[in-house]
């Protein structure tokens, strides 16, 4: 089994091979994931809504992070594994930047990490890329930065917007990324974008022209209840496969029908008839 690394990312563009990504923060789920093939399984800090129950990703800390990607890395055989820096630890300085970043590979085993933002990002990546970190760098609507933009909307939809963001993707190129996520912004600016930038694009809410696609694993399987964007496929009903198993669990060990004889273990009969 050949793994995806870094530069698989680059080669896929090249050829024009598609990149998928999908978000897991636990062991089991990656296994299942990684055995269906999927390229790259991102460690998203979407993990604060879908795993933690919080209402943004905000509130993510570096233990949270670390602590779900040391199992993702545990169950990828495959993919490669990227860690989501988490708000607030790479704002501060450089340093600290590659001290959160260096956690991730050093401690978890993730192969890359990703962080939000542009331009003024670009100092950090470099320094990442210096210390021999790869980065996936994340443009358009970056939820860490929610209470700028008001609310979760649409990323570039005026010239001075959209000129904004093609600028960021370059400087991101420039910084040394490997590979750009772009969130929800039109399909007209992503597809430029990929066509602009030599690193593939990977795009979440951007249309069908980016490199790749991500989207969130409970998004993916239908077991997620909270906010539900445009840009989500829900590809199985799984939350209602789970509510339908756990009534059945329920029911059977009120009528007493599990466990069974095939679930239960015995003693012979002249064990039992020693005890008093
Ligand atoms: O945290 C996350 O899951 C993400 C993806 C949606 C790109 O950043």
């Amino acid at each position: 089994m050949k793994k995806f690394t870094v530069t698989s990312f680059q080669n896929a563009k090249k050829k024009g091979e598609k990149i998928s990504m999908l978000t897991a923060y636990d062991f089991t789920t990656t296994q299942l994931l990684d055995e269906a093939g999927v390229d790259s399984i991102l460690v998203g800090d979407s993990l604060g809504m879908t795993m933690l129950g919080y209402e943004t990703t905000l509130e993510v800390t570096m233990e949270d992070m670390i602590h779900h990607t040391k199992a993702v890395v545990r169950g990828a055989k495959r993919a490669l594994v990227i860690g989501d820096m988490p708000f607030l630890s790479y704002h501060v300085s450089v340093e600290d930047t590659i001290r959160n970043a260096g956690r991730f590979i050093k401690e978890a085993g993730a192969h890359a990490v990703k962080l939000e933002g542009g331009v003024e990002m670009v100092d950090k990546i470099k320094a990442l890329v210096a210390a021999k970190i790869p980065v996936v760098g994340h443009i358009g609507l970056t939820p860490q930065s929610v209470n700028m933009f008001g609310g979760f909307k649409v990323q570039g939809k005026s010239a001075e917007q959209a000129q904004a963001i093609i600028d960021d993707a370059r400087a991101l190129e420039e910084a040394g990324v490997f590979a750009i996520v772009l969130e929800c912004v039109p399909s007209e600016l992503a597809k430029k974008i990929t066509e602009v930038v030599n690193v593939p694009t990977i795009g979440i809410g951007a249309g069908k022209d980016c490199d790749g696609q991500v989207l969130v694993i409970q998004d993916v399987l239908g077991m997620y209840k909270g906010l539900q964007p445009k840009f989500v496929k829900r590809y199985k009903e799984t939350g209602d496969d789970i509510i339908d198993a756990t009534k059945a669990y329920i029911q059977e060990i009120n009528e007493g029908v599990f466990p069974a004889k095939e679930h239960t273990f015995t003693i012979k009969e002249e064990v039992l008839e020693k005890l008093y």
